[in-house]
């Protein structure tokens, strides 16, 4: 795992962007994994400056996201498909078509994760993927325990998960319980992988990541099987390191 220490998260974020836009403008064809949560924010702000100023297109981009909650509505300001469209989507000029994002609301969830794997490869698979990770090594919504060969599945989320999403939702009763989300060797079937992370709360993660343990109570460890990861984090999550 190659690892570029930032100072803060605004290099973080434009670090990131920068290995994106390169990609967009210089591949035919790409398709992008994409997250949700409070660290892509800063890419995704930087991304749509690009698009602006450079004219950046995303007209041949790709996109298929990690997750979304199950039995949130679409268009709930909390879902997803929500976050994705206002941070991103409706700023950019990629074709809603070209954009994919797990269905919660689906009424036979086993089929829409089957779908879900079918559609990616249909993509030809993902050239890059963007990740966060949990306090607790979680990532897309694979929770500690997630077995290494998961692909697309159903999950409980954990408590911790849970409060620390409660910060979006009026209450943590309004929090969902389960989501639908990439597995880990869906993950790690995609070309290239940049993770990121910011700010202490994540200092003990990534120590763990970096230092610690190849295993499954740990779901972030499961990127040292793959031969092109880059870990892109400020001071602040690299203090232990
Ligand atoms: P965050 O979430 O970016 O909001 O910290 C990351 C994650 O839980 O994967």
């Amino acid at each position: 795992m190659r690892i570029i220490r930032t100072a803060n998260y605004q290099e973080m974020s434009q670090a990131a962007a920068n290995i994106i836009t390169d990609k967009v403008r210089s591949a035919g064809k790409l398709t992008l994994g994409l997250a949700t949560g409070s660290t892509p924010q800063g890419v995704y702000e930087q991304l749509i400056s690009n698009h602006d100023r450079n004219g950046t297109s995303y007209r041949n981009v790709q996109t298929v996201n990690l997750d979304e909650y199950i039995n949130l509505a679409i268009d709930d300001p909390n879902s997803y498909h929500s976050f994705m469209k206002k941070n991103l989507f409706d700023l950019l000029d990629i074709p809603a078509e070209n954009t994919a994002i797990p269905n919660g609301m689906a009424d036979d969830l086993d089929r829409e994760c089957e779908r879900y794997e079918e559609l990616i490869r249909s993509k030809g698979g993902i050239d890059l993927q963007l990740l966060g990770i949990g306090g607790n090594g979680h990532i897309g919504f694979n929770e500690p325990g997630t077995l290494f060969s998961s692909r697309t599945h159903i999950v409980s989320l954990a408590e911790s998960t849970r409060q620390a999403n409660s910060r979006f939702f009026p209450s943590l009763e309004d929090v969902p319980k389960s989501a639908i989300t990439m597995g880990i060797a869906t993950i790690l079937d995609s070309k290239e992988i940049l993770l990121l992370a910011s700010g202490e709360a994540k200092a003990e993660a990534i120590s763990r990541l970096i230092s610690g343990d190849c295993d499954e109570s740990f779901p972030a460890s499961a990127l040292k099987l793959h031969e092109n990861v880059t870990i892109i984090a400020d001071e602040e999550a690299l203090k232990y390191i």
